[in-house]
């Protein structure tokens, strides 16, 4: 398959803390390609369902509100950027209540539906590397590189609480495989290993090694059909 830098697309999906962001990060910048986190959205609406003391547990609840924030996506992958209502809440979105209650919001298929069409219209100019858990299975199936990161949990969790700086990695490890539990078991567009992905477990790679096995995908994908 050939294409051009300018219009591919990089769909990365996987399970929290298998290093997508970092990877996703790395391969955009290294190519010269936007980055787009649709993570940090579902996370920016479950902010603002907190910040307006809507129930998130309650889905009608949030499903009724979910028109209501409006969001701005930052695509330079030396400094993403997302925003609520004008308001910077780049920080605000990795508290841990937010943490805690993006899975149950991300169920909403309302929720689903606004995001979906929002990803889409950011993705469609192409030159991009998109993560989540639905990109290549259900936003954009048609991606030219599809990659399905995941990595053993004890190390997610080892790699998350040193990112966090806390020594709690058992409490991270259970918060993760919670948030999996949740994430691969929802109706609407769960995470799954989409047709076409190739699989990287990065449990014994370091950064730069996952780095440069996702932008060798991409620049195999860029290569002329013989
Ligand atoms: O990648 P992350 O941990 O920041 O994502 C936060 C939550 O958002 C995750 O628990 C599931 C949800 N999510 C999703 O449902 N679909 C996506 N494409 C991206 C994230």
């Amino acid at each position: 398959m050939a294409g051009d830098l300018g219009s591919i697309v990089v769909a990365v999906d996987g399970t929290s803390g298998s290093g997508k962001s970092s990877t996703c990060r790395g391969v955009a910048e290294r190519l010269g390609l936007r980055y787009l986190d649709t993570g940090a959205m579902f996370r920016a609406v479950t902010w603002w369902m907190l910040h307006h003391g809507v129930d998130v547990h309650d889905s009608e609840a949030v499903a009724a509100r979910v028109d209501e924030p409006v969001l701005s996506s930052g695509t330079d992958p030396t400094g993403p950027t997302i925003a609520v209502d004008g308001t910077d809440v780049s920080a605000a979105i990795r508290t841990d209540e937010v943490t805690r209650a993006v899975s149950p919001v991300s169920t909403v298929p309302a929720v689903r539906a606004r995001l979906l069409a929002m990803q889409r219209d950011i993705i469609g100019a192409g030159g991009i590397v998109v993560e989540g858990r639905d990109i290549g299975s259900v936003v954009w199936p048609q991606a030219e590189v599809k990659a399905y990161l995941t990595a053993d949990p004890a190390a997610r969790a080892a790699r998350r609480a040193l990112e966090e700086g806390s020594s709690d990695v058992g409490t991270t490890e259970q918060v993760l495989r919670e948030r999996d539990r949740i994430d691969s078991g929802r109706a609407t567009a769960p995470l799954v290993q989409a047709d076409g992905a190739v699989h990287l477990d990065t449990t014994s790679y370091s950064l730069d090694e996952v780095i440069t096995l996702l932008a060798g995908l991409v620049e195999q994908a860029l290569e002329p059909a013989p």
